[in-house]
């Protein structure tokens, strides 16, 4: 069932954090926002930062299903929004030839309802059961750049045009959230219909109550270390810096193993959970882990 919308930023940040999502202030008021005031959410940043997630959680917290667009290049109509089901089509052609089937009757309802096939998007502006839903456009950057203008009339009027069927417009808007890892700019025509939040790194505290909420049994020493380490490592000029899911996986991965503290050859043996480019890992490997390690120790140590 439905819940209503949160009334406050207090209430959005406590209601995902029910659902284990830990907002940074700025991120649950641009939500509060969104979702009053009924515009999309565009969440641009850091891979592995939790903007898929969010999404997730507003359709749990909402009560609402989540419908999900994976954006992908050659990505078109066709596979976001709708298609004709032509062998359907052809097949009822035929049938109608074979029957003597009344050829005007057949011309008006071969592009109707019954040969529709609903994608995502038009799915997510006409649900089945009324509900509307939360609709994540996901990593839109790896979309080509002509789709974005298709999706101006979604995300403005909440419609779409089909030529040889008419105008569907949702009822009640559905939740809009985007997501782009930035590989490119998102033109502004889209960017300018959305409530635009960067989604960066956590500050360790945020970091040290994400790792308490996915990985509960983890020691508290050991995340402390792992948080410290992790907020060490992308002070670091790497290729790709680890996200908040390297965090999660790593701590997991440590405890798979028992280790309850972090010592430089558990380090090195595990880097691979943290950095997925080699020349990544032989930067830190060895001596740069031994030293970062060594620094936080001198941090932590009393004075
Ligand atoms: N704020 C958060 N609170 C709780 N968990 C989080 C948060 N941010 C990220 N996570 C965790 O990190 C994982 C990765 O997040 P998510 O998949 O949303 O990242 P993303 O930003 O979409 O990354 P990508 O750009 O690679 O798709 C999630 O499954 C979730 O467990
Ligand atoms: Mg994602």
């Amino acid at each position: 069932m439905a819940s209503a919308l949160p009334a406050s930023i207090d209430e959005t940040a406590a209601r995902l954090l029910a659902l284990d999502y830990v907002a940074e202030r700025a991120l649950a008021t641009t939500a509060f926002l969104a979702l009053k005031l009924e515009r999309p959410l565009f969440l641009e940043g850091e891979p592995g930062t939790g903007k898929t997630e969010i999404a997730k959680a507003l359709a749990a917290m909402l009560g609402r299903p989540l419908v999900r667009l994976q954006c992908h290049e050659g990505l078109d109509l066709a596979g976001a929004a709708y298609e004709w089901n032509y062998a359907r089509q052809m097949l009822e052609i035929r049938l109608a030839e074979a029957t003597g089937a009344d050829r005007e009757r057949l011309a008006a309802e071969l592009f109707g309802e019954r040969f529709l096939i609903r994608r995502a998007l038009l799915q997510a502006l006409d649900p089945p059961d009324g509900l509307p839903p939360v609709l994540l456009i996901d990593e839109l950057d790896r979309a080509d750049e002509p789709f974005e203008a298709f999706l101006l009339e979604v995300l403005s009027d909440f419609q779409i045009t089909i030529p040889e069927y008419g105008t569907v417009r949702a009822t009640a808007p559905p939740v809009v959230v985007l997501t782009s890892n930035r590989t490119r700019e998102i033109h502004d025509a889209v960017k300018r219909r959305c409530l635009y939040h960067w989604v960066g790194f956590p500050d360790a505290e945020r970091e040290r109550a994400i790792l308490a909420r996915r990985v509960p049994g983890a020691p508290e020493a050991l995340s402390r270390g792992i948080v410290d380490f992790v907020q060490a490592l992308r002070a670091i000029e790497l290729y790709k810096l680890p996200g908040i899911a390297e965090t999660i996986e790593w701590t997991r991965a440590l405890m798979a193993l028992d280790a309850v503290e972090l010592d430089p050859a558990t380090v090195d043996d595990t880097l691979g959970v943290l950095l997925k480019y080699q020349d990544d890992i032989a930067r830190v490997q060895g001596a740069e882990v031994a030293r970062l390690l060594q620094e936080l120790r001198q941090a932590a140590a009393p004075r």
